[in-house]
C-alpha cells in the first residue's frame, strides 16, 4: 500500500504520549523481576490477555498497576529512551511527552528520580539522533487540586526542564474547572496549558478547558463535534486537537475504525493532529495508527501529509525550529 510507505516515510511529531504508556509487557516483566516487584499477572501473555477495555476507567485501572514497578532512575530512563528508540525509526522527529508524577509519588518514588530519569534520556535522543523534546507534567485529575499544588510545588526545582503541564486521568466527574487555580498558577510560571477533553467527556468540559483554563491545546477533543458553537471556536483560535485512532478504538470512544472522526474533523477546518496515546495498550505506534486510518478510513494523501503538518506547526517549538521540518 503506498499511502502506508508514504506515512512511515514522512517525518513526524508526537503531541499525545504518556510516557508510562509505552511500557511494553516484556519491559514491564524485566523491570519488575530487576526490582523484585511483584505483578498481578504471572506471564506476559496473562498480562496482555488483561488489555481489553471498554472505557477509559477499565485502563486507567491496568496502567497504574503496570507502572507500579518504576521505583528507580534507571527504570524512568530505560523505559523512555526504549519508546525514543521505537519512534525514532518510525521517523518521528520530535516529541512532547507527559508523564504523571502523583502516580509515582504515592508509591514514594521521588519527583527527582522520575524527572531526572526521564530527561537524560530525552538528552540522550537529542544527542545521538537531532530528536527534540518537549516535556509535560501531567495533573491527575482524580485527586485533588491540593495534591495538583503540592506536585507544582515539587516541579518549581525542575521548571528549566518542564515546557508545559497537563490534565489526565478519569474524565467524567472531574472537570477541567476542578484545577483552574492550579492551572492559573502554571501560567504564571511560564508553562503551557493542555488538557484532555472531551474523549469521554461533554462538550461543556471542552469549554471549561477553553474558556476558562485557557489552554494551548486541547488532547483527544472527540466530543467537541457535537457542538457546532464549539467547533467554531475551535476553529477560530486554531487550537490543536491531539487525536489518538487505535487509542479511541481500544477504549470505545469510537466504534469502528471506519468511524473515526478525523477526516470530518479535518472537513470542518479543525487542526487534529494523530498521536499514540499509550502505544503499549493501544496496540501500535506512531505508524500503526497511521496505518489503521490508512487502512479503514477512506483518508487520501493530502489529508495525511495534513494531519503531519498539523503535528509540526501544533507543536510547541518555535517557528524557527517547526521551519527544519516543514
Ligand atoms: N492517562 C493515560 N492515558 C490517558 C487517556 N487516554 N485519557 C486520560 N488519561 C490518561
Ligand atoms: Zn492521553
Amino acid at each position: 500500500n503506498t499511502l502506508i510507505a508514504l506515512s512511515k516515510a514522512m517525518p513526524k511529531t508526537e503531541l499525545h504520549l504518556h510516557i508510562e504508556g509505552t511500557f511494553e509487557p516484556e519491559q514491564m516483566f524485566a523491570i519488575a523481576q530487576r526490582n523484585q516487584v511483584a505483578l498481578k499477572y504471572d506471564s506476559v501473555e496473562a498480562l496482555i490477555a488483561a488489555y481489553q477495555f471498554t472505557n477509559l476507567q477499565d485502563f486507567l485501572d491496568l496502567y497504574y498497576q503496570g507502572m507500579s514497578v518504576l521505583l528507580h532512575e534507571e527504570d524512568f530512563y530505560d523505559l523512555t529512551m526504549a519508546y525514543l528508540t521505537k519512534v525514532h525509526s518510525e521517523n518521528v522527529v520530535h516529541v512532547e511527552i507527559f508523564f504523571d508524577p502523583q502516580g509515582h509519588l504515592s508509591r514514594d518514588v521521588s519527583f527527582d528520580v522520575q524527572i531526572k530519569g526521564i530527561y537524560r534520556a530525552l538528552q540522550d535522543a537529542k544527542q545521538q539522533w537531532g530528536m527534540t523534546s518537549k516535556l509535560i507534567m501531567s495533573f491527575l485529575r482524580h485527586l485533588s487540586e491540593e495534591s495538583a499544588f503540592e506536585t507544582l510545588a515539587l516541579a518549581k526545582p525542575y521548571l528549566k526542564w518542564i515546557d508545559g503541564v497537563g490534565l489526565d486521568s478519569s474524565e467524567l466527574g472531574h472537570p477541567p474547572e476542578k484545577f483552574l487555580r492550579v492551572f492559573q498558577a502554571c501560567k504564571a510560571l511560564g508553562l503551557k496549558v493542555t488538557a484532555h477533553a472531551g474523549e469521554e467527556g461533554p462538550p461543556e468540559y471542552v469549554w471549561q478547558a477553553i474558556e476558562d483554563i485557557g489552554v494551548d491545546r486541547i488532547d483527544h477533543g472527540n466530543r467537541a463535534l457535537e457542538d457546532n458553537n464549539l467547533i467554531c471556536t475551535i476553529q477560530q483560535r486554531n487550537l490543536t486537537l491531539t487525536v489518538c485512532p487505535l487509542s479511541n478504538l481500544k477504549l470505545c470512544v469510537v466504534d469502528d475504525m471506519k468511524d473515526h472522526p478525523i477526516t470530518r474533523m479535518l472537513a470542518l477546518g479543525l487542526k487534529a493532529t494523530v498521536n499514540s496515546d499509550d502505544p503499549a495498550y493501544f496496540g501500535g505506534y506512531m505508524n500503526d495508527n497511521y496505518a489503521s486510518l490508512i487502512q479503514h478510513t477512506g483518508i487520501n494523501l493530502a489529508q495525511l501529509y495534513q494531519l503531519a503538518k498539523n503535528g509540526i506547526t501544533g507543536s510547541w517549538m518555535t517557528r524557527a525550529q517547526q521551519s527544519v521540518h516543514l
